[in-house]
């Protein structure tokens, strides 16, 4: 049966006092509506449709960057005009609708398959989940027989029924020719004078369609309406993303305190320390040690290689097999080879390190001079001096050695010995004239 989406992405978002729109505001590094795409497409969905607000242009821009179609609610009157507001990109669509929020990132592509079987059983299904704080969620009332009676908003529910810990979760599965002609019957007749798509399982039943549930674990659907619910989400998704490291065999002492994006991959037996920042596109193969308080983006890193403490990889960093990168070391935009090891506060951007090659405490390759970037060449066993200035474009050859203090402007062929620094000039009995000269011993 083929399947499409509508995402429900029009909402003012007000409650996160944001100029960005809400399902732009990011989960794991990557926008709630990304995740939202991610796992629509994970369960097979072919077309989806993000509704959209008049001003929602970035919101339009991302989903077409991610193939989706987009439609346009002129106004917000509710969550269920917003899906009629689909209704002309899908009005020659015969299959299975999935209609779910742009606000809920944690869905995964399983839950959506779930939810497609329970649909299958009579036409039209709903995700419900129990919540342990319902807070504003709208509330499931069910039948005798397990299907759903009718969903009541929080705002419209009586005391009674806003003790009900079961949520919808408003992750939907409908026939979709049908789905259309329900929504078409929705009034507004409530607390908030909106047209709620959680009245469509009530119009269904008027036509003799049955609500099937799939029930979930609150960590897959909890909604983001606010600040607050964004950390609640971000940290149950980084539980998540640690829980499937730990099972992959990558060793943490303390978990709870690296931070990964969406797209980390991490490979077996490597070591992860406490507080490691991961940001987007970093990639790192099997038994590597990424030591305490380091950040990296962007980055790749090989087997065997030791980053950290407190190092940052900076996008387009590449380090080698074995390699060490140690603390206060800086590395964006550079190729580190084989075995090289900068070990101490060091600045490498646009540089080319070849395998063996040592790069000694406070070098710093000067590679930006307000305008353009240029690079720095350093052949495979080179040693390079304890503060060395590399000033680009500049290669130093393989095994050569600049001393220590160096400021190297001129390329140095391999083997040499380059000195670029004042030469020490040293007066015997200098500073003893000079302190008796004011008076001191
Ligand atoms: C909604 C459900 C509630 C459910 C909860 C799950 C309704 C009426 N309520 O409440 O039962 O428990 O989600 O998280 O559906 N949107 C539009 N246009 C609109 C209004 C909303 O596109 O006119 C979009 C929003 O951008 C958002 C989604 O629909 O992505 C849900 O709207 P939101 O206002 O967050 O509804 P909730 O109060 O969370
Ligand atoms: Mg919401």
């Amino acid at each position: 049966m083929a399947t499409a989406a509508i995402i429900l992405a029009a909402g003012q978002g007000t409650r996160m006092k944001s100029s960005l729109p809400k399902v732009l505001h990011k989960v794991a590094g990557l926008p709630m509506l990304g995740h939202v795409i991610k796992a629509l497409r994970g369960a097979g969905t072919e077309r989806i449709v993000v509704v959209t607000a008049p001003a929602g242009e970035e919101v339009r821009a991302y989903a077409a960057s991610l193939d989706c179609e987009t439609a346009i609610q002129e106004q917000q009157f509710g969550t269920g005009h917003a899906a009629a507001a689909a209704h002309p990109a899908l009005a020659g669509f015969f299959g299975t609708l999935v209609i779910a929020a742009g606000d809920s990132p944690l869905i995964t592509a399983a839950l959506v398959s779930d939810l497609l079987k329970a649909q299958q059983r009579t036409g039209l299904a709903l995700v419900a989940f129990n919540a342990a704080d319902p807070a504003a969620y709208g509330r499931v009332l069910m039948t005798p027989d397990g299907f759903l009676n009718r969903i009541v908003e929080f705002k419209d529910a009586s005391e009674a029924e806003s003790k009900i810990t079961i949520c919808n979760g408003g992750l939907y599965a409908a026939d979709a020719q049908k789905f259309f002609r329900w929504v078409a019957g929705l009034k507004n007749q409530n607390a908030q004078g909106e047209y709620y798509l959680t009245d469509v399982p009530t119009i269904a039943r008027t036509d003799g369609v049955k609500c099937a549930l799939a029930f979930a674990d609150e960590a897959l659907v909890a909604g983001v309406n606010s600040r607050a619910e964004l950390v609640a989400a971000e940290n149950l998704m980084q539980q998540a993303i640690r829980r499937r490291f730990l099972d992959a065999g990558v060793a943490m002492n303390a978990p709870e305190t690296a931070w990964f994006s969406h797209d980390t991959e991490i490979g077996a037996d490597t070591v992860i320390e406490p507080n490691v920042v991961f940001g987007p596109g970093v990639t790192v193969a099997v038994g590597a040690v990424i030591r305490a308080f380091s950040h990296l983006e962007g980055a790749k890193v090989s087997a065997g290689a030791i980053i950290g403490p407190y190092a940052r990889l900076r996008p387009g960093a590449e380090i080698g097999e074995g390699a060490h990168i140690g603390n206060f070391v800086e590395v964006k935009n550079t190729t580190i080879g084989a075995g090289a090891k900068a070990n101490h506060l060091t600045y490498l951007g646009d540089a080319v390190v070849g395998a063996k090659a040592n790069i000694g405490a406070g070098t710093i390759t000067c590679n930006y001079d307000g305008f353009t970037k240029a690079k720095t060449e350093i052949g495979a066993g080179a040693f390079i001096g304890s503060d060395t200035a590399l000033v680009a474009p500049v290669k130093v050859g393989a095994g050569a050695i600049t001393a220590a203090g160096s400021v190297i402007t001129q390329d140095v062929p391999a083997d040499a010995l380059a000195i670029a620094r004042g030469t020490q000039t040293v007066k015997p009995g200098w500073a003893a004239t000079f302190r008796a000269s004011r008076g001191k011993k």
